[in-house]
């Protein structure tokens, strides 16, 4: 079966270079004879090995009945839309790196999938190498998945990880990960939590059956984070993570939140680091299952988007369709209603007095320390309770403002 590839970046060329270059891989796909025949691309790849493969319409693509399989490596919802549902109303099956994509389009791609009995596939658009879609939809369907919670994002993990374990500044380790080819085309997708959140946004879809899209999950990026607040999370024996969450609550809504998070060293999830993401996901009958690997990079994205891609060659005879249905307004819990635990870092003009009211206001704090702390400076831990009435309490406090503040896991 022939192949093209939309694309030819980071991932798209860690495909094809894998297609080229592994002929075991025909054993696994039936049989089948699996080859690279065009390459989509808007650069120039003249002299490159590429080159002759390289074509700019998609029509040729599309019209061609030996081509089997797209995939899809262009990144962002436009054209990258258009084309894949063009190619899947031509019976050709798709597979996509994009999350971008898949957050916002994932329904009417499906439908066309279906009308036209292809695939539409999608595993190495959350947490890269990481085989969590397939195990999520396929693997654990006998549970009712309870909770899931990770490090979605490999470009800010990698960032944080070079901060606090090297001191690297923030913006000296965002251009390694630039370099790496693991950051998105504008870091501040990365950055600002909203690739993880279109991850959590995926991820979610699976686990409840219903659409969710990024923008109704609340999203903080890692910018605020500071050495100060590692120093701390540190004296707690914690580390501090961007971590996607979502749950199902007992009023049947659905938690979703992005967000950095302090994570006590005896969670594995603490230990992940550089490029590494895990994923802890708790099933109603399996318990805890932890998924861990690289989460971006050009050979471990694409191992993910070859496996789909012989997934499609296996299945051409017998299609087999990912769905999920649209939800009622009102489904996502609103973050402030979570239960949790908040790290709190401030200062104060006369820190003792200041530290007396926020142990009555919080009903008791934790107090935190550093080596070096100015002497106006207060960090602590509140109790557990709803979010809406710590932020009460923290902004209802005197004499105290706030510089940081990172919920506790
Ligand atoms: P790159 O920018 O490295 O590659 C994308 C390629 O597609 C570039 O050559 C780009 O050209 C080309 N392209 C962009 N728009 C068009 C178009 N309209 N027509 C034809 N070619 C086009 O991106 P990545 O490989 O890093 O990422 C691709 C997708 O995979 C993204 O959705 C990303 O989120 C996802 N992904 C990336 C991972 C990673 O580790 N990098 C991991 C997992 C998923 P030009 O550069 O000129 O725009
Ligand atoms: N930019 C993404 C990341 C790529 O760093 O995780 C993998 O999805």
């Amino acid at each position: 079966m022939k192949i093209a590839v939309l694309g030819c970046g980071t991932v798209g060329s860690g495909v094809v270079d894998i297609l080229d270059k592994k002929p075991c891989l025909m054993e696994k796909s039936a049989g089948e004879e699996i080859g690279v025949k065009y390459i989509l691309d808007i650069r120039d790849f003249s002299g490159s090995p590429y080159a002759s493969r390289i074509v700019n319409d998609i029509d040729i693509i599309a019209e061609d009945p030996e081509i089997g399989v797209v995939v899809e490596t262009m990144g962002g919802v436009e054209p990258a839309f258009t084309f894949c549902k063009k190619c899947l109303e031509k019976g050709k099956s798709v597979v996509s790196s994009n999350k971008a994509l898949v957050a916002a389009k994932a329904q009417e791609l499906f439908a066309a999938a279906k009308e036209s009995n292809a695939s539409f596939m999608f595993e190495a658009s959350v947490c890269g190498g990481i085989p969590v879609i397939r195990t999520m939809f396929s693997s654990l369907s006998a549970n009712k998945i309870l909770s899931f919670h990770g490090i979605l994002n490999g470009t800010t993990n990698f960032i944080l990880t070079k901060m606090i374990d090297e001191k690297m500044s923030f913006d000296t380790a965002l251009k390694i990960a630039q370099e790496k080819g693991y950051a998105e085309k504008d870091p501040t997708a990365d950055v600002d939590g909203i690739d993880a959140a279109r991850k959590t946004a995926i991820l979610s879809s699976i686990a409840y059956g219903h659409h969710f899209f990024e923008d109704e999950i609340h999203t903080e990026g890692i910018r605020g984070v500071t050495l100060e607040d590692a120093a701390y999370a540190d004296s707690y024996n914690c580390r501090i993570k961007l971590l996607g969450k979502a749950d199902s609550r007992n009023n049947g809504k659905i938690g979703a939140i992005v967000c950095p998070f302090f994570v006590g060293n005896d969670s594995m999830i603490s230990g992940v680091n550089g490029v590494y993401n895990a994923i802890s996901i708790t099933g109603d009958s399996i318990g805890d299952v932890l998924l861990y690997g690289q989460g971006a990079g050009k050979e471990a994205t694409a191992s993910a988007v070859v496996g789909d891609v012989m997934e499609c060659v296996r299945l051409k005879k017998n299609e087999k369709h990912y769905f999920w249905e649209n939800h009622e307004d009102g489904i996502v819990e609103d973050y402030l209603e979570y239960e949790t635990a908040l790290y709190v870092r401030g200062y104060a003009k006369n820190p003792g007095d200041s530290l007396i009211n926020i142990r009555e206001a919080f009903g008791g704090v934790k107090v935190l320390e550093r080596k070096g702390a100015p002497g106006n400076e207060i960090a602590f831990i509140t109790p557990v309770m709803k979010e809406k009435e710590l932020r009460e309490i923290l902004s209802d406090l005197k004499d105290f403002a706030s510089a940081s503040v990172i919920r506790v896991l």
